[in-house]
């Protein structure tokens, strides 16, 4: 087991990516925190941890709220008495959308989920790993925040920034021993692909052509995501920081 003795926190994990991960953490020995704004799907997720046998609680909390972040960071430490791992994979999509009708709130949502969690996240957690001594932070970002698909334009500007805030902390955190990495997933088969499509659009028709830009010829699990992040979390990966670890079958070269 990989991460035997660690304590986890991964938002968003009631669906997804992030369920996937915190399902492959507590299967590796961590114990962990799934965080998400959906009760239902968050303790659906700790249902499933535990039928794996692992060992996890759900906290309920929206990612883009400081005094929620504070609470689930606090919340953890309270419960598990430590915090080794931290993952910003909670994240909102937007739909095409040619820039002259992108609303004020749509831009501000986006943007106060997708960086200003991150900020919040290592705003709170910080104190907690210089004090252990070190741990691991990991940002869900995204190929389109390297490589900007046309409609997407406000959604990839989020995840460029925070590809940018994820090596921006790592150069600041790295003499305490904290490591921040970024994964930047191409089109995954998750609830959020068909917002990306267009719900007005044909869902195969605009999954083939997503498709059709990956050198690869397939879309990203959750599962590639999984194991991303699992190597970014263990030892293995002790000299790694910095990084946006692209899992997109090439669509970035
Ligand atoms: N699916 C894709 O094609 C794709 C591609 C690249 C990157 N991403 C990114 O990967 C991450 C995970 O996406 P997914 O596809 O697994 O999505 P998903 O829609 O399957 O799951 C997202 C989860 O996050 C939760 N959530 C949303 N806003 C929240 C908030 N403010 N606070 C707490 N929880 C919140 C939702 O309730 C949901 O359970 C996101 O950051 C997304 O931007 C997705």
């Amino acid at each position: 087991m990989k991460l035997k003795g660690k304590v986890a926190l991964v938002t968003g994990a009631g669906s997804g990516m992030g369920q996937a991960i915190a399902v492959l953490f507590a299967k590796e020995g961590a114990k962990v925190s799934v965080v998400d704004m959906d009760a239902a799907r968050g303790q659906k997720a700790v249902g499933l941890i535990e039928q794996n046998k692992g060992q996890g609680q759900f906290i309920s909390a929206d990612v883009a709220k400081a005094t929620d972040v504070e609470h689930m960071i606090k919340t953890t430490v309270a419960t598990y008495g430590r915090l080794d791992i931290l993952v910003n994979n909670a994240g909102v999509p937007m739909g095409p959308t040619p820039i002259e009708e992108v609303t004020e709130d749509l831009y501000d949502r986006i943007m106060a989920v997708n960086i200003k969690s991150i900020y919040l996240a290592a705003k709170y957690v910080t104190p907690i790993m210089k004090q252990q001594g070190g741990g691991v932070i990991i940002n869900i970002t995204s190929i389109a925040g390297v490589r900007p698909r046309p409609g997407l334009n406000v959604y990839c500007a989020s995840k460029g920034g925070a590809i940018v805030l994820t090596k921006a902390l790592a150069i600041e955190l790295a003499t305490d021993n904290i490591r921040v990495n970024s994964i930047g997933p191409v089109a995954t088969d998750t609830p959020m692909l068909a917002k990306f499509i267009g719900e007005d659009k044909d869902f195969e028709k605009g999954r083939e052509k997503f498709i059709s830009t990956i050198p690869l010829g397939r879309l990203a699990t959750p599962e590639d995501i999984a194991y991303a992040a699992l190597y970014l979390a263990s030892s293995e990966a002790s000299l790694v920081t910095g990084i946006n670890l692209e899992v997109d079958g090439g669509r970035g070269i």
